[in-house]
């Protein structure tokens, strides 16, 4: 018994240690096979017996627990400085994630317009119908409602369809002049190549006392935020109809794919729809109580301009968690 608690003092790794354990404890060890000796005593002698052999046990495992303690600290800390990862040395690969293509994209959004001064703001995802729809000049019956598709709730309460209900909501918690973007998630029952039943859109919306927010600010405003997005591109803006601005644009962008040559992508055009706009309409300022204000507005598919710069063929795959979908990124 002394050599084996000699023995564990001198252990000098967890494998040796083990060895010397089963030295003692395993089916033949020298403890267990004392057990065994058992059988042939009777007693007194044999009570006796048990409790020396028993007390050998505790002793043996209270010295092996703390040396195996010690031994597993020491090899620990061997490893740690083996491990160690000078994270100052060069590499030449760098595998910087730009994030989620639908994150990076938004983030580039709300960068741009920060720095004009843009305040960032957010509204709830259940809307009521009031500014979702009316105060945005949908009126029941309006046949631009069936252009969303809407999930509805009980009390003429809905999942929004668009962001533009926070103009509505900005407007009447603030007095102008007014400049903010909300980016969010907006709900539409749709799900096909280009559509998800959940999406993200950027508002914008600036509204400022007389007539100093113009079609031509706006024009100027967007033309050059798309080209900080897709770079060298031509914009171009195409005159179009939404029912909470008048007039209403669409902004087109010479086509990423085939640099406005003409390809399946733009449909043999050249161009690409990025986002649509317009001078707020006067029926909307009446909606909140605002009167000698002019404004304009303008909103996004977040996906739609994710898709285009980060040459993304399928929407879907943005919201399937596709490891090697977003591992490309
Ligand atoms: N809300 C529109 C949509 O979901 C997008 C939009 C168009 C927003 C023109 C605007 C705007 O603010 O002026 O399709």
């Amino acid at each position: 018994m002394n050599t084996l608690i000699q023995k564990l003092h001198n252990a000098k790794n967890s494998q040796e240690l083990e060895s010397i354990r089963l030295e003692a404890l395993g089916k033949k060890g020298l403890i267990t096979q004392k057990f065994s000796e058992l059988k042939a005593l009777e007693g007194e002698e044999k009570r006796q017996f048990a409790q020396t052999i028993n007390t050998l046990k505790q002793e043996f495992e209270t010295l092996h627990n703390a040396k195996k303690l010690e031994l597993q600290t020491q090899e620990l800390q061997e490893s740690l400085k083996q491990e160690k990862i000078d994270v100052s040395l060069f590499t030449s690969r760098s595998h910087r994630s730009l994030g989620h293509p639908i994150s990076y994209t938004k983030d580039r959004i709300i960068d741009y317009f920060m720095q004009l001064g843009y305040e960032l703001r957010t509204g709830p995802l259940i809307e009521d119908d009031f500014h979702n729809f009316s105060a945005l000049n949908l009126p029941e019956y309006h046949p631009a409602r069936d252009m969303q598709d809407t999930f509805y709730f009980k009390d003429n309460m809905l999942l929004r369809t668009h962001t533009s209900p926070v103009q509505i909501r900005t407007m009447q918690e603030q007095t102008p002049p007014i400049k903010m973007i909300c980016p969010g998630p907006t709900f539409r029952r749709d799900y096909d190549l280009t559509h998800t039943p959940m999406f993200h859109q950027v508002e914008g919306l600036v509204v400022d006392k007389g007539n100093q927010a113009s079609f031509a600010n706006l024009k100027f405003t967007l033309e050059d935020f798309l080209k900080y997005i897709f770079g060298d591109v031509k914009v171009r803006f195409r005159s179009s109809f939404f029912p909470f601005t008048e007039p209403s644009a669409e902004a087109d962008i010479s086509c990423v794919f085939c640099a406005g040559k003409g390809c399946r992508v733009c449909s043999d055009t050249g161009w690409l729809e990025v986002l649509g706009c317009g001078v707020v309409d006067e029926y909307v300022f009446e909606a909140v109580g605002y009167k000698n204000v002019s404004g304009y507005a303008f909103g996004m598919g977040i996906e739609r301009l994710a898709m285009l710069t980060c040459g993304v063929g399928d929407l879907r795959s943005f919201f399937e968690t596709d490891l090697r979908v977003l591992e490309q990124f």
